[in-house]
């Protein structure tokens, strides 16, 4: 595997593969890499001939007082992952070679409606820099296709609308959510708990499990749902920030009629602000 730091040599690799013919997969991340990356490398190897990884601690993606100076960066573990799994590429940028400009005088890609919901609404701008990033990444390894994982649900719905919008000529393929044994969602922040946060924190996705019970039980009022749900997570130890069942395809309020829904939830527990969801068929 090799490891550069500058797009012009991250063109350059790449655009010798594409002349010979050959199919590139990106996976975008911010390092300190889990089983959750590492399942997007190996599903990308098996949909391309090469595969580039990068991994990016993204300034524009973290509002003020959140974790980006405290975010872990583990570059010689990770790397060490990678080529275990085959990766061809690690591109690792410094800030400086991805942003030129100070934050406010940047270009920015936005998109609206779905960015302003859930994580957006508690982290104003956050999805501005995910898509900026993601957009930059793209144009800089020009892959074939790019691969998200869901775990990430709103980030990928954000991902595919700028792809769409925008006519970018990729292909987004999600995966399903990697889990540790106890169903706690693989993150990068699980670092963050403590031992007595850490046999919490199973509960988030314990409540997404049971929410799914109960909707399928024929349970249609969401708002009360969504209600006992907060106060299940609260009586846990968790904090949480949102809960919300909603359209799978486009994050709107269900109506009656809706069978594929999504069920999204964060929850603060210490240091760390835990993501997850569950999709949910009514058929
Ligand atoms: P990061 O949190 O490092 O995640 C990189 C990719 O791994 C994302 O697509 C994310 O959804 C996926 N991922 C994380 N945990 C996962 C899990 N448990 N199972 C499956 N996939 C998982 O998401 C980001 O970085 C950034 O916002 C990024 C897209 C790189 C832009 O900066």
């Amino acid at each position: 595997m090799i490891t550069l730091e500058t797009v012009a040599d991250l063109r350059l690799s790449v655009s010798t593969w594409r002349s010979a013919g050959q199919r590139v997969a990106l996976v975008p991340t911010m390092g300190n890499l889990h089983e959750g990356h590492l399942d997007l490398v190996r599903k990308a190897k098996s949909l391309a001939d090469r595969v580039v990884i990068s991994i990016f601690v993204n300034p524009l993606q973290f509002g003020e007082g959140e974790d980006f100076s405290s975010y872990p960066r583990t570059l010689i573990n990770d790397s060490d992952k990678l080529s275990s799994v085959g990766a061809d590429l690690l591109f690792t940028p410094p800030v400086s070679e991805m942003y030129h400009r100070p934050q406010p005088l940047q270009t920015k890609v936005e998109v609206p409606g779905l960015s302003d919901l859930f994580c957006g609404a508690s982290r104003p701008g956050h999805f501005v820099g995910v898509a900026t990033v993601v957009c930059k990444l793209f144009n800089m390894a020009q892959p074939d296709v790019a691969l998200f994982g869901e775990k990430d649900y709103q980030q990928l719905m954000v991902i595919r609308q700028m792809v769409e919008d925008l006519s970018l000529p990729v292909e987004i393929i999600g995966l399903p959510t990697v889990r540790e044994v106890d169903g706690l969602a693989r993150s990068s922040r699980n670092g963050y708990l403590t031992d007595a946060e850490r046999s919490i924190a199973p509960a988030l996705y314990r409540q997404l499990q049971q929410s799914v019970v109960e909707l399928k039980k024929g349970k249609y009022d969401l708002a009360s749902l969504e209600r006992q749900a907060k106060i299940r997570l609260e009586a846990e130890g968790l904090r949480p920030d949102y809960y919300a069942i909603r359209n799978a395809d486009d994050l709107a309020e269900p109506t009656q009629d809706d069978r594929s829904l999504v069920i999204l939830a964060a929850a603060y527990l210490g240091k760390a602000r835990l993501i997850d969801n569950i999709r949910v068929d009514l058929e």
